[in-house]
């Protein structure tokens, strides 16, 4: 990057988080830093005293941390910039869908005229009679074929759009669709937003960033920038609604407000995350955050309890913690567990060139109905079987062939005590109850039913109720997984090698 466009960029991030451009002297800072001018030379230059440029320098250093939610020096500017520009999150020009007739973000970004709070107010198709739609969706996958899930949406388009669902979570197993539906759920209700944003957090990008990314979108949409009061908390709600102030404990939770809300408060959003798994810890249980990422559960947190009309979708192998703690069919706050496909998913068989249908539902009954997994599953057995499903099911019906390296995913996120739990649960022939915590564990029984809660909200245990007994158990292809994998030196049973 060259001294223009690192200086470019930095008055866009600061723009974009405070509504004010960079002035002449934190530009000429910034310029002299970037040639590797001293503060006293930028001092002399610009016939100012040391002293006050190094105070300038210093607020320009501490707002440009914010921004970017990580330290931001005298040093290390350059490099921090360049980091952005090079993560794609910066990179939206081709992200850009625009059905409308004007693109407001030149003259937002980048023109010293910055909007103030009256023309906050104005509706976004001012002048234009047709109402304009602002999709942001490259990182969307194409809608490919899609049987069934008739239900789930029917579901999901009642909550949000009638239930006015301001947090959803559509969550499952890799592989069962959870992207897919929410793909065809988008392609449904998109007429009924003012803006549709979807962004995947496949590389964990740290929420300041993602905040950033996503603001300019609505920045490129046309959407003018909502002052944020003095400590950065949402001004206003629709409606002129009054925003709750955030408990202590939000409070706490970070410095700095989520200018995002702001957006989320003024127009019709549909914010869709994807793989947002990927902002939690490996080898803890299920729900925590990655150091330096618990401003997500702030952003979640405070999306399903402020007044809005926007709808913030999450899809996740993880139970984020705070739907866990907060969804109820009262609230606000929902999830959707995704389970397989039924016997429409004998489409997907068909498609892949097996003929014998007598036996689909027994192949997609041992895969759960998992698209993913059948997919796989019906490629082998054309690759191995010369696509008979008879033979394949006489053979070994349990054979995992990709899918181990598919399933290694989501195990290697599972702590220590996680995977001597499925072992057990693996080794056991019968459902397993939580009466009584196996000895060879060594766990307490508080552990023991943490444990069990974050497989749960992984989607790796199924609950069986039989009465008024709960029991828990692993579907086929996940034990055949665990008992290939996972050492058991407590427990006596061989693991099985599919060879
Ligand atoms: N209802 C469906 N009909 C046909 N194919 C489907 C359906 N749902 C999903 N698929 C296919 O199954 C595969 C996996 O779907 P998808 O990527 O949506 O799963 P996912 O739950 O998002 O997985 P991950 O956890 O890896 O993100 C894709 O190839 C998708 O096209
Ligand atoms: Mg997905």
């Amino acid at each position: 990057m060259d001294v223009q466009e690192v200086l470019k960029l930095a008055d866009d991030l600061v723009f974009i988080n405070t509504g004010k451009h960079l002035d002449n002297l934190q530009e000429v800072i910034l310029r002299g830093t970037l040639q590797g001018q001293k503060y006293s030379k930028i001092a002399d230059e610009s016939h100012c005293s040391e002293g006050h440029i190094k105070d300038i320098a210093s607020a320009l250093w501490k707002l440009l941390s914010e921004v970017l939610g990580e330290e931001v020096n005298k040093s290390n500017f350059r490099v921090r910039l360049e980091q952005v520009q090079l993560s794609n999150l910066w990179n939206f020009n081709k992200d850009f869908v625009h059905i409308g007739n004007v693109n407001f973000c030149e003259n937002n970004l980048h023109s010293s005229k910055v909007p103030n709070s009256s023309t906050d107010e104005e509706p976004l198709n001012k002048g234009n009679t047709e109402p304009q739609l602002r999709q942001f969706l490259a990182e969307m996958p194409k809608s490919g074929i899609f049987y069934d899930r008739t239900s789930e949406l029917t579901t999901l388009k009642q909550w949000i759009l009638h239930e006015n669902t301001r947090l959803l979570a559509i969550l499952g197993i890799v592989g069962i669709g959870k992207t897919a539906l929410a793909v065809h759920l988008v392609e449904q209700i998109k007429h009924e937003f003012d803006f549709i944003i979807w962004r995947s957090l496949a590389t964990s990008p740290p929420l300041s960033i993602l905040q950033t990314n996503i603001i300019q979108f609505f920045c490129r949409g046309g959407a003018p920038v909502p002052a944020p009061n003095a400590d950065g908390v949402p001004a206003f709600g629709r409606g002129g609604a009054p925003v709750p102030a955030p408990s202590p404990e939000e409070e706490g939770a970070t410095t700095g407000g989520l200018p995002l809300l702001n957006y989320l408060q003024k127009y019709r959003c549909l914010l869709i995350l994807d793989d947002v798994q990927m902002v939690n810890s490996t080898g803890q249980l299920a729900g925590n955050y990655q150091p330096g990422y618990e401003d997500y559960g702030r952003l979640f947190r405070q999306v399903g309890e402020l007044s809005h009309n926007s709808c913030l979708v999450l899809l996740s192998s993880e139970t984020p913690r705070e739907i866990a703690a907060l969804e109820g069919k009262n609230q606000p706050i929902r999830s959707l567990q995704l389970n397989g496909l039924g016997a429409e998913a004998g489409e997907i068989l068909r498609e892949k060139g097996l003929t014998e249908d007598a036996k689909f539902s027994e192949l997609i009954e041992q895969y759960r109905g998992n698209p993913l997994w059948l997919k796989i599953v019906a490629t082998m057995i054309q690759d191995l079987f010369n696509g008979s499903l008879s033979e394949f099911l006489s053979d070994d019906p349990l054979f995992l062939g990709d899918l181990e390296s598919l399933l290694h995913q989501p195990f290697n996120r599972l702590s220590e005590s996680e995977k001597q739990v499925m072992s057990w649960v693996a080794s056991e022939t019968a459902p397993v109850s939580l009466s009584k915590v196996p000895e060879n564990l060594q766990l307490s029984r508080s552990q023991f039913l943490q444990v069990m809660q974050s497989l749960g909200r992984r989607s790796l245990v199924e609950k069986i109720q039989e009465g008024d007994r709960t029991f828990f158990t692993l579907e086929p292809v996940l034990k055949e997984y665990v008992k290939t994998n996972y050492s058991r030196p407590n427990i006596e049973k061989e693991a099985r090698s599919p060879f």
